[in-house]
């Protein structure tokens, strides 16, 4: 976070914001060096400002605390995200992108929980100025259908505390060779750490599923900055810096607005369902398992084009035995069984493949950095030093990190001297280059 305070301090050091350093993972270093062009307004669709906001070096003296102690959880909101005590950086972002009229300015809907939301003065929620995922308008940059063949599996809610759901999933996915997409509440992954490390360590991949699963349209523009920030930091800080790239929104609810401040200052992309086997209510008795498997064996010995992305949920024993009895027909009937954020086009994450690969710099057009004329480029390399180790606790993690502070403030954050040394090289690098 430093360089991106260093840089948002100081308009000199902002022309070279996008200076890249390279990055390391938890358990793989590496020598990816990579560029990008310096961009005249840090807000810009081909070097997006989500790679400033989750930006991190090798070399900045910040080490990520472990995953599940609490210099890793202490700055991260308890529930509901404050919208008052957000990072400026995501601030700056979301305002940036409604100057450049990039966030639709549609109202709020309102909902009493469990009905769907409704918009002020009776709006069409399927309009195209809101195209409200909830009410089915399919927006073209969503996805609600896998590829022809493929079966895109998912879950969503997890982590949960029963800590017997999640090794019973991973368990029989890992026998069967295959992995899933796991779109996770944050708040849920804050106080369940070591379900979601099982997950992650089985290779299986991790996207956002919001702080604290509320209907996102009807939020503030800064509440679905904390929902999806604190979710994409707190994934981030525990997966060797990994920004994820896919959300998904609870109960399916997103419209123009929502998906846009996901999209343009997140660089998330908005994911749905095309089935819903409604087996989040197999523990009230909203449905049944008989319920659920006829739906899912119609789904499933049905046409295979589109591909299914059925919502399932890992929420329950009945949930993911749910899954786990259907799986064999899925296989039987000739489906490409695949994670679903492997399938779209198979980056799972904004800045690596996926969660065993290495991890590189976010909105990189490798190999040139324009000065902020744009009159010519060069190409930086930067040495790595050094590897990061998440399990190490450093000094200043356990010291530090009031959540709001650690994000807003310079304190701390200059007192890695390094830090401030080799942002200054890479500046004077940068400026003798160009
Ligand atoms: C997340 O990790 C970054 C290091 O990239 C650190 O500066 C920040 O304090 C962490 N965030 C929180 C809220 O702990
Ligand atoms: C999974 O892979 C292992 C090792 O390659 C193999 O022995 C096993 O048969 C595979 N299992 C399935 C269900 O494909
Ligand atoms: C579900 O139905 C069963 C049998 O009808 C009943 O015993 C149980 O209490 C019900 N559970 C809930 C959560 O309503
Ligand atoms: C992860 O990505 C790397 C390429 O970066 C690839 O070689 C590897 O097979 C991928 N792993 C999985 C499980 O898809």
């Amino acid at each position: 976070m430093s360089l991106i305070l260093l840089a948002s301090l100081f308009p000199l050091f902002s022309l070279v914001s996008a200076v890249v350093v390279p990055s390391t993972s938890l358990a793989h270093s590496h020598d990816s060096y990579a560029t990008t062009t310096t961009p005249g307004s840090w807000y810009h669709q081909s070097s997006h400002p989500v790679h400033t906001l989750f930006r991190r070096a090798p070399d900045d003296g910040i080490e990520y605390p472990p995953v599940g102690s609490p210099a890793w959880s202490s700055g991260f909101p308890r529930d509901a995200p404050d919208p008052a005590q957000l990072p400026r950086q995501w601030v700056d972002a979301l305002n940036a992108a409604v100057s450049a009229g990039k966030i639709p300015s549609i109202p709020i809907s309102q909902n009493t929980p469990g009905t769907n939301p409704t918009y002020p003065g009776g709006a069409n929620p399927n309009s195209p100025g809101i195209c409200s995922a909830t009410y089915k308008c399919r927006h073209v940059d969503d996805i609600w259908d896998a590829p022809n063949g493929v079966f895109a599996s998912s879950f969503d809610d997890g982590p949960q505390p029963a800590c017997l759901i999640t090794p019973k999933l991973v368990d029989f996915l890992r026998t069967n060779n295959v992995t899933t997409t796991h779109f996770m509440i944050g708040k849920n992954l804050l106080f369940y750490p070591s379900q979601f490390q099982m997950a992650f360590s089985a290779g299986h991949d991790i996207a956002v599923h919001t702080w604290t699963h509320p209907y996102m349209t009807t939020l503030s523009n800064e509440q679905i900055l904390g929902e999806l920030g604190w979710t994409m930091l707190l994934i981030h800080n525990s997966t060797g810096g990994r920004v994820p790239r896919y959300w998904r929104p609870p109960y399916g609810d997103s419209d123009n607005r929502v998906r846009a401040i996901a999209k343009e200052v997140f660089g998330l992309t908005t994911v749905i369902w095309n089935q819903d086997t409604r087996d989040w209510s197999l523990t009230t008795n909203g449905t049944t398992p008989q319920i659920v498997q006829s739906s899912m064996h119609e789904w499933i010995s049905g046409p295979k084009s589109p591909g299914l992305i059925i919502l399932e949920h890992e929420v329950s024993d009945q949930s993911v035995s749910a899954f786990i009895e259907a799986y064999p027909s899925i296989r039987s009937n000739g489906w490409n069984f695949a994670s679903l954020a492997q399938v779209v086009d198979g980056k799972v994450y904004q800045n690596a493949d996926n969660s065993t690969s290495a991890v590189t710099m976010v909105g990189i057009m490798p190999g040139s950095i324009s000065s902020a004329s744009g009159s010519s480029t060069s190409t930086l390399t930067t040495a790595s030093s050094s590897s990061s180790s998440g399990n190490t606790m450093s000094a200043e993690s356990t010291n530090s990190v009031k959540a709001f502070n650690a994000a807003t403030s310079l304190q701390g954050r200059m007192s890695s001297a390094k830090s401030f040394f080799l942002m200054a090289l890479s500046f004077l690098a940068v400026n003798s280059a160009v």
